[in-house]
């Protein structure tokens, strides 16, 4: 299926509605698209990005819907697969084209892929490039989300191209984000899972292509932005230092006590007028989880000793929370345990990357009693007063 997303500007990727994992780690609730666009020149013509190599077929099917007889560029985004995947196939059906990208994509197509060095047109950071009357500007992005990536800018039609950068991972038969409560959701998700670790040199990108008057977001993730500055906006708050008065909480129990202690701690928070999302975390998406984590000021693990540690469950918390880096600001533990262990310890270490303040732990042998409840109790009030008197809190 191939539509029109401006005259000349074919969308010719592809909707991959059953897809339920991506890099067997992040779930897909609504699916992903590829996207990939043509853009016909009075004088050239390119393609933008690719699809993931599943779906090869569909775009060469796609391609030959255009009725295009030659394509002269592709431009490569972006290493990773799911876009450049079927680029051999591209280059074997349009042995004319040459691959436009910068070095490092380059280098990463050739090692991954085993593109020919002969097959690429190599650009620097605002090069341009000329269809006759349409104009492509490159312009680098490196870390949305790997160190080559750039986006492109079609300066007559007002076309920004921007890959994974702003996309999300939801198939929809809108070309566009009408929908925007909706697409909101998935690009906070994807957002989560995929960008948060590169928040400080997102902003700079931000500040790079903020002058360009683009009036299309046209990512190869899900539905383009007609009305840019909706994911703009999304994106300087998610980047931006401030956090809601919030507490994402995952935990697990295994026989009661450390879930008797959730319950206690989750009513505590809320008596407080402190927000709180539990993950229980045998029955967790870890999407949601990773989407919480965006915009919380405070996250808790809580966690049964298992042997002498934690809960490979909380673990499994702990590593992800560490390597999507969020900006959380503050840390906290609570737990139960039997005879002894160092499970408080061990999760506090695998928590480097997060630039909080640990507030001490509330770790109990066996079930609640009454002085652990209040000790719980003790824990919420210190969150509610680290979140009344922190200014990066937001107090709405
Ligand atoms: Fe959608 Fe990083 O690939």
């Amino acid at each position: 299926m191939i539509r029109e997303l401006k005259p000349g500007i074919l969308s010719v990727g592809v909707l991959d509605w059953d897809r339920r994992l991506f890099d067997e780690l992040i779930p897909l609730p609504d699916g992903t698209t590829y996207n990939s666009y043509l853009i016909k020149g009075r004088d050239k013509v390119a393609l933008i990005d690719t699809v993931d190599p599943t779906k090869t077929a569909e775009l060469l099917a796609n391609l030959k819907e255009t009725g295009v007889s030659k394509i002269d560029y592709v431009v490569a985004h972006h290493g990773e697969q799911d876009h450049s995947g079927s680029i051999p196939a591209v280059l074997a059906a349009y042995p004319m084209a040459k691959v436009v990208t910068n070095e490092k994509c380059a280098a990463e197509l050739q090692d991954h892929l085993l593109v020919p060095a002969d097959k690429f047109l190599i650009i620097k950071d605002g090069e341009t490039l000329s269809l006759g009357d349409k104009t492509l500007q490159f312009i680098f992005t490196p870390w949305v989300h790997w160190p080559e990536t750039f986006v492109t800018y079609l300066k007559e039609d007002q076309v920004l191209f921007t890959c994974d950068f702003f996309g999300s991972h939801r198939a929809d038969s809108d070309l566009y984000a009408t929908a925007e409560a909706e697409v909101y959701r998935s690009a906070k998700r994807y957002f989560a899972e995929i960008m948060m670790p590169f928040r400080s040199i997102i902003k700079a990108n931000l500040d790079k292509i903020k002058d360009l008057g683009f009036t299309l977001i046209a990512p190869s993730h899900g539905p383009a932005y007609q009305r840019p500055a909706f994911i703009l906006n999304a994106y300087r708050d998610w980047v931006g230092d401030q956090v809601k008065n919030e507490v994402v909480f995952p935990y697990v129990s295994m026989h009661g006590s450390t879930a008797a202690m959730a319950d206690h701690f989750i009513a505590a928070l809320i008596k407080r007028g402190v927000a709180v999302k539990p993950f229980n975390l045998p029955r967790t998406d870890v999407g949601e989880l990773a989407m919480a984590l965006v915009d919380a000021a405070t996250v808790v693990i809580g966690s049964p000793t298992v042997l002498t540690g934690p809960h490979p469950a909380a673990v499994y918390a702990a590593f992800l929370a560490n390597a999507l880096r969020p900006k959380t600001r503050y840390a906290s533990l609570l737990g139960s345990f039997g005879w002894g262990g160092k499970m408080a310890e061990t999760i506090v270490g695998l928590l480097p990357n997060l630039k909080v303040e640990i507030i001490p732990p509330v770790i109990i042998k066996g079930y609640p009693k009454p002085a652990d409840l209040a000790a719980l109790d003790q824990l919420a009030e210190i969150v509610y007063n680290k979140h009344l008197n922190d200014p990066l809190v937001r107090k709405e």
